[in-house]
């Protein structure tokens, strides 16, 4: 029976030795376009909102670089160490996931062009039948040829489907097949073994840009797949303002973070002057207005409201309108305290709502030199851009 909200983990497969790409570090410790592959396959796993956790196999020599590697990535993951096939570093990695998931997700982390859409096509159809795959239909004419490289059969090719991965699966499905199956070491792909247990797979048509980096040519291909993609976006500045007076007994929060000080700002809300600018510069991105028109400081709704749950509003908007933060870059003007030692929390706290890795936000602070309003200590002022696409 299909579960109403069910748990879904991924297995994320990287313990290969990538011998086809001849190259001196492994295919999951390769950049294309300045990440790693490894780090391409987690993150588009850890953005997809159906996946609850995941596990990464990796080899037991790149588990410490793995761990340090996806430090960002902020859906919950274990890095465990695979085996020496594929297929049981899958057996691992799917043995290491959360006992009451509901589907597991295998995924060969050198498709490292997998995006979150592909995940859920698959994952719909998985829901649905209990076992389904990235597939795309072949193009070429196959043949089937002798030892002397003659043809001896055309294969009809509207039957023929090359099977990619995220391929997904009932876990009860999964394991009664992983028991019921011997010999499971030969077994280049997952829905092998539900196969095997008689059952059946759907394959998904996902297109053809999945594709496996497995030799050198793969990487400039991936590159070119990847450019395509960047120039399809459409990209969107906005800019951010806000000013607050600094009082006494009053808290300061910046950044959603409690700041030890004498005084600190007025505001309806949280007077959190430093998120104000951002989700203004966000709003303005999306051509959305300002801060006031959404949440208005005649409303008794926002009295005293922490800025973080406005933010958190505004992180709804912005994937309702179906845009992606690209970077937020802020700079808040403030005589004291010293905020320096408080720009980590603050960067954790606004990327963990908005959805994205730390890097992606920088936060500074500077003092107008004991000029004017800031430098009098009558008040803060903060300004924000940001970036997105659609
Ligand atoms: N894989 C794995 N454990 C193994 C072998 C492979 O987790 N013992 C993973 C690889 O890291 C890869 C995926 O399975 O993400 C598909 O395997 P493949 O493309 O064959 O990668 P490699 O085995 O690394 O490459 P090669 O076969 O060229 O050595
Ligand atoms: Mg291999």
């Amino acid at each position: 029976m299909k579960p109403n909200n069910p748990k879904v983990s991924a297995v994320i497969l990287a313990a290969g030795s990538g011998t086809r790409m001849n190259c001196d570090v492994t295919k999951q410790r390769m950049y294309i376009l300045g990440e790693s592959v490894l780090h391409r396959s987690v993150r588009a796993f850890s953005k997809s909102e159906s996946i609850s956790s995941l596990v990464v196999v990796c080899r037991a020599d790149e588990v410490e670089w793995a761990a340090s590697e996806l430090a960002d990535i902020s859906k919950p993951y274990t890095v465990i160490a695979g085996g020496k096939t594929r297929a049981e570093s899958a057996k691992l990695g799917f043995e290491a996931i959360p006992a009451d998931s509901d589907y597991v997700a295998i995924h060969d982390a050198a498709r490292c062009l997998v995006t979150p859409k592909i995940i859920d096509s698959v994952l719909s159809v998985a829901l649905t039948y209990g076992a389904a795959t990235a597939a795309a239909p072949l193009s070429d004419t196959i043949k089937r040829v002798d030892n002397d490289l003659i043809i001896t059969q055309t294969v009809p090719r509207e039957s023929l489907y090359s099977a990619s991965t995220p391929q997904i699966f009932s876990t009860l499905l999964y394991k009664k097949a992983l028991s019921a199956t011997e010999n499971i070491e030969s077994f280049t792909d997952d829905n092998m073994l539900i196969e095997a247990s008689g059952q059946t797979v759907r394959c998904v048509d996902i297109g053809n840009e999945n594709i496996k980096i497995t030799t050198p040519n793969d990487i400039s291909y991936a590159e070119y797949i990847l450019g395509k993609r960047e120039n399809m976006f459409e990209y969107k500045i906005g800019h951010g303002y806000d000013v607050h007076r600094l009082v006494p007994d009053r808290a300061l929060v910046l950044g959603g973070v409690n700041i030890p000080s004498d005084k600190g700002l007025l505001g309806h809300s949280d007077a959190d002057v430093l998120t104000h600018a951002i989700m203004d510069s966000l709003l303005g991105a999306m051509g959305l207005g300002d801060i006031g028109k959404h949440f208005p400081d005649t409303s008794g709704e926002f009295k005293d409201i922490s800025s973080l749950e406005l933010l958190s509003r505004i992180a709804s908007l912005i994937s309702n309108n179906g845009y992606e933060v690209v970077n937020v870059d802020a700079t808040l003007i403030l005589q004291k305290p010293k905020i320096a030692p408080y720009i980590d929390l603050m960067k954790a706290n606004i990327s963990k709502i908005l959805g994205i890795e730390q890097g992606r936000i920088n936060i500074k602070a500077t003092t107008e030199e004991g000029l004017g309003f800031t430098g009098s200590g009558e008040g803060a002022a903060a300004h924000s851009v940001a970036m997105l696409k659609k």
